[in-house]
């Protein structure tokens, strides 16, 4: 299966430019026939708004919205897409990942984990990430600083993603590397899908990429360019969960020890 991430910088509030950068990438993934396709957060809107105001003058319905629709339309001829959406509902905002398939929505993510002025515009996600089955494959979703939270990446393995779809605008210097850990620990493949550019003085790190089940970076693009790039993987590798003969990195965990984890809840 021909999965790929799209790489691109975009321009705050400036949503007909934005739409135009998402159908050139939806054009070149045409071309290099990917099946399964994911684009950073937020590739309708930008990231780093001035106001409540800005983000909800940036957001759309999904999946109604401009962006959205652009993304239903490719995702007819029989793929899958993964995009990062400034999302518009009766409650609010939310940071979410919209999920097409088939020419269908298939499901949509509330990102759960907001990062730094995100909570001055957006609401938090309230339920688990999902995992949607496509072509008979199972891949989990996550957004940008879910990747802090091993136990999102853990929570979807434990639901069976075979592959990870992950949308960012990545800030911090270290989510490139946490996602090869996150496959390691999961033994799952990871498509991270980040920004380029500087926008009100936050630059994104860019450097997308795939990692497989063993945590080797299959496809990467530089911190700079914009584009895609993607491997062919075969996502029942994810299934085999030994890490040595002796080892099953789902079977030996003790949950009964961490019980701490969800004190809170
Ligand atoms: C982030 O969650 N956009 C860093």
């Amino acid at each position: 299966m021909r999965v790929a991430v799209g790489q691109m910088d975009l321009l705050i509030g400036d949503v007909e430019e934005n739409l135009i950068r998402v159908r050139g990438l939806l054009e070149k993934a045409e071309k290099s026939d990917i099946e399964v396709l994911v684009l950073p957060e937020l590739c309708n809107s930008g990231y780093a708004f001035k106001s409540i105001g800005e983000a909800s003058g940036s957001s759309e319905l999904i999946p109604e919205g401009p962006v959205s629709r652009e993304l239903l339309t490719w995702s007819g001829g029989g793929r899958l897409v993964v995009a990062g959406i400034c999302e518009r509902t009766p409650k609010g905002l939310y940071n979410s990942a919209a999920v097409l398939g088939n020419g269908e929505h298939i499901a949509t993510y509330h990102k759960i984990h907001l990062f730094l002025h995100e909570q001055n515009w957006f609401l938090p996600g309230q339920e688990e990430p999902p995992v949607i089955e496509y072509k008979g494959y199972q891949f989990g979703i996550m957004v940008c600083f879910d990747w802090a939270f091993p136990e999102v990446a853990r929570i979807l393995t434990l639901k069976g993603a075979q592959a990870i779809l992950h949308p960012a605008n990545l800030v911090l210097p270290y989510c490139q590397d946490a996602m090869v850990t996150r496959s390691i620990e999961n033994r799952v493949f990871t498509a991270t899908a980040n920004r380029v550019g500087t926008e009100r003085g936050l630059t994104f790190s860019g450097a997308s990429q795939i990692t497989d089940v063993k945590g080797n970076r299959i496809a990467q693009m530089t911190a700079k360019e914009t584009g895609l790039v993607w491997a062919d993987i075969e996502p029942t590798l994810a299934d085999d969960k030994s890490i040595t003969e002796r080892n099953d990195i789902l079977a030996d965990r003790r949950p009964r020890l961490y019980k701490r984890l969800t004190q809170d809840d």
